[in-house]
């Protein structure tokens, strides 16, 4: 899985480099330019336009991977959320309570006065985790979430 990812990457590359460059506006909140131009600052880009590129192709990266992730997995779902969002307690829980098949066991832990950090251990198809880790980031008043599998094949 990670050769592939690797040999995506360059075969793309090569492929970025005979194409002319296109131009686009984008309309961004300030607080996002700003977060993102201080990790550019951090990470030594001499251009905005080229760490705009490097974000694209980690999305890509991360997308074309998710949707290789198939067959019984493994997997934990961590997840950073606001626990004075009106309903959103109520409404992890019966996500999490319709995939009883997939779900093995959970962990909360009360990170500060209005943050929880959740994991949720997970075991079946990939797809059906897939499915519960996007209807809890579908979630509002859901910060962060992170599916990360594991295959059970030795
Ligand atoms: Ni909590």
């Amino acid at each position: 899985m990670l050769l592939n990812t690797v040999l995506h990457t360059i075969r793309d590359d090569r492929m970025e480099s005979e194409q002319e460059l296109m131009r686009i506006g984008v309309s961004l909140p300030d607080n996002l330019l700003t977060r993102f131009d201080e990790i550019l600052t951090k990470r030594g880009y001499s251009s905005r336009s080229e760490g705009i590129r490097d974000a694209i192709r980690s999305y890509i990266r991360y997308y074309e991977w998710a949707s290789e992730v198939t067959g019984e997995r493994l997997g934990v779902i961590s997840l950073t959320y606001n626990h004075e969002q009106h309903g959103l307690i109520d409404a992890l829980a019966d996500i999490q309570h319709q995939h009883l098949d997939v779900i093995q066991s959970s962990m909360h832990f009360h990170a500060d006065e209005k943050t929880c950090l959740e994991l949720i251990a997970l075991h079946g198809d990939a797809k059906s985790l897939k499915e519960v880790a996007e209807g809890l980031m579908a979630l509002k008043g859901v910060e962060h979430l992170k599916l990360t599998t594991i295959s059970t094949i030795k």
